[in-house]
């Protein structure tokens, strides 16, 4: 398994980065802005994940998401310890996060692997998305925003 850069000329692979937000529109935004990385094995994209420059030296975890088939083997964790690598060697000194507070795993992937809480971003997810979400039968309404020093 390999994780690299996606050259430009390349599609994003769409249908699971989606998993990640299901807002097309935020997503489009972020792949404008943004650098993606996709993880792949014998030439099959199976993992995914954008960097986002918000600040001068600040850049933001977005879309991380596994091939569905994958998940709970390691590859989420090997996907955010590679943006922390990514994000150090390209000279940023912090790299955040956000996600919503019914998402559980993902609040315990980032704290494992570093981050801190340091904010969260009330009714975000009723503000941006049409529909409401739910996991863990809890309902996403607030984003969790968690940041690391580099
Ligand atoms: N409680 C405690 N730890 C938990 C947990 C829970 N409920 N759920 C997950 N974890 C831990 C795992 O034990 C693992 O810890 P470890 O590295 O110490 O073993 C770690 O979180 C990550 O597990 P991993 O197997 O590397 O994750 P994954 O390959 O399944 O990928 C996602 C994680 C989030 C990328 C994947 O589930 C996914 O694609 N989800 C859909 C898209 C998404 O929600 N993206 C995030 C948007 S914010």
């Amino acid at each position: 398994m390999v994780i690299r850069k996606l050259n430009i000329d390349e599609k994003p692979p769409m249908d699971f980065l989606l998993l990640a937000d299901p807002s097309r529109i935020i997503f489009e935004e972020y792949m404008q802005r943004g650098e993606c990385f996709v993880a792949e094995d014998d030439g099959q994209i199976i993992g995914s994940y954008v960097l986002l420059p918000i600040r001068p030296e600040t850049v933001e975890l977005v879309n991380i998401a596994v091939i569905e088939t994958l998940h709970g083997k390691g590859l989420g964790k090997q996907l955010v310890m590679n943006a922390i690598e990514v994000a150090k060697s390209n000279g940023y000194r912090t790299i955040e996060v956000g996600t919503g507070n019914s998402s559980i795993g993902q609040l315990a992937l980032y704290q494992k692997y570093g981050f801190r809480i340091t904010g969260v971003d009330i009714d975000f997810f009723i503000r941006h998305y049409s529909e409401e979400i739910f996991e863990n039968s809890i309902q996403c309404r607030d984003m969790i925003r968690l940041s690391q020093d580099l």
